[in-house]
C-alpha cells in the first residue's frame, strides 16, 4: 500500500515513469479507477510494480505469492510479467476489494493464472505449507495487514524457494520507524522497527530496503 514514493519529488517520479517500461493500459485504467476509492491509497505505486516485475522478469519467476491483493495492481503487474505459464497465489479477506480485482485479472487476460484464498492470510499460508508447498514460490510480496508482518515472513521463508525474494511493502510507515518510541504508538510501528532491526542479524536472507513507495524490503533468501 503506497500510491507513490514519498521520498523523491512527486515530478521527478513521473519522468522517472515515463522513461521506463509503459504501463499497461488495464493498470493504468484500475490505478485511475481506484484513485477515486476511499481507500486508493492502498494499491501499490507503480513504481513498485516495475521494480517488482523487472525482478520477476530477471529472475524467470514462475510461481508468486502475494499476501493483499486489494483491487488488484500488484497481482496484475506480476502475471502480465510472468507470462502465460504464470502461477499466482493470491491472499486476501476482502470479497469486495478483490471483486474488482477478478474483473482486472479478466480485462487482462491473467485470470486463469491467479487463485485466490479468501481467508485470513495466516491460515492460507499455513495450509500451504502443510500442503507440501515449502521452497516453491520463486517471489513473495507482502503487503497485508502490519502487526503479523513478522509471521508473514516466516512462513514466506519457508514457502520461497534457495535464491527466491521476499518483498514487504510500507516497511517505514511513512518514515515514523526512524523516529524514537513513544507513548501511545501503535502496535504495528514497534513490531515493525523490531522486524526492521531484526533483518541486519537474520543469517537465512540477505537484505535490502530501498526508498521505492513506501519503502520496499527486499530479502534473497539464501
Ligand atoms: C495494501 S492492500 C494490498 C494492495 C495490493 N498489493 C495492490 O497492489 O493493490 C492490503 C490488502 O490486505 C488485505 N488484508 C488485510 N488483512 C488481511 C489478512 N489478515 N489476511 C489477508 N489479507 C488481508 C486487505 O483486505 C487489503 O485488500
Amino acid at each position: 500500500m503506497t500510491v507513490e514514493t514519498r521520498h523523491t519529488d512527486p515530478a521527478l517520479q513521473a519522468y522517472l515513469n515515463s522513461i521506463g517500461e509503459p504501463e499497461h493500459p488495464v493498470l493504468t485504467e484500475l490505478r485511475q479507477r481506484t484513485a477515486t476509492h476511499r481507500l486508493g491509497k492502498m494499491a501499490i505505486a507503480r513504481e513498485q510494480a516495475a521494480l517488482l516485475t523487472w525482478l520477476a522478469r530477471l529472475t524467470g519467476a514462475k510461481r508468486y505469492l502475494e499476501i493483499g491483493v486489494f483491487t488488484g495492481y500488484s497481482s496484475t503487474a506480476m502475471a502480465l510479467a510472468m507470462g502465460i505459464d504464470a502461477e499466482i497465489t493470491a491472499c486476501d479477506i476482502s470479497v469486495t476489494h478483490t471483486d474488482t480485482a477478478r474483473e482486472t485479472w479478466q480485462a487482462a487476460g491473467v485470470a486463469h493464472n491467479i487463485t485466490l484464498y479468501l481467508q485470513p492470510a495466516l491460515i492460507t499460508l499455513d495450509h500451504l505449507i502443510s500442503s507440501g508447498e515449502d521452497g516453491s514460490y520463486d517471489i513473495a510480496l507482502i503487503d497485508a495487514d502490519k502487526p503479523p508482518t513478522p509471521q508473514y515472513y516466516e512462513r514466506c521463508l519457508q514457502l520461497v524457494r534457495s535464491g527466491g525474494i521476499i518483498a514487504i511493502d510500507n516497511i517505514l510507515l511513512g518514515g515514523r520507524v526512524m523516529k524514537p518510541s513513544e507513548n501511545g504508538s501503535p502496535p504495528s510501528l514497534n513490531i515493525l522497527r523490531e522486524f526492521n532491526r531484526s533483518l541486519p542479524r537474520d543469517t537465512r536472507i540477505t537484505p535490502i530496503t530501498l526508498p521505492v513507495g513506501d519503502g520496499l524490503t527486499l530479502l534473497l533468501k539464501k
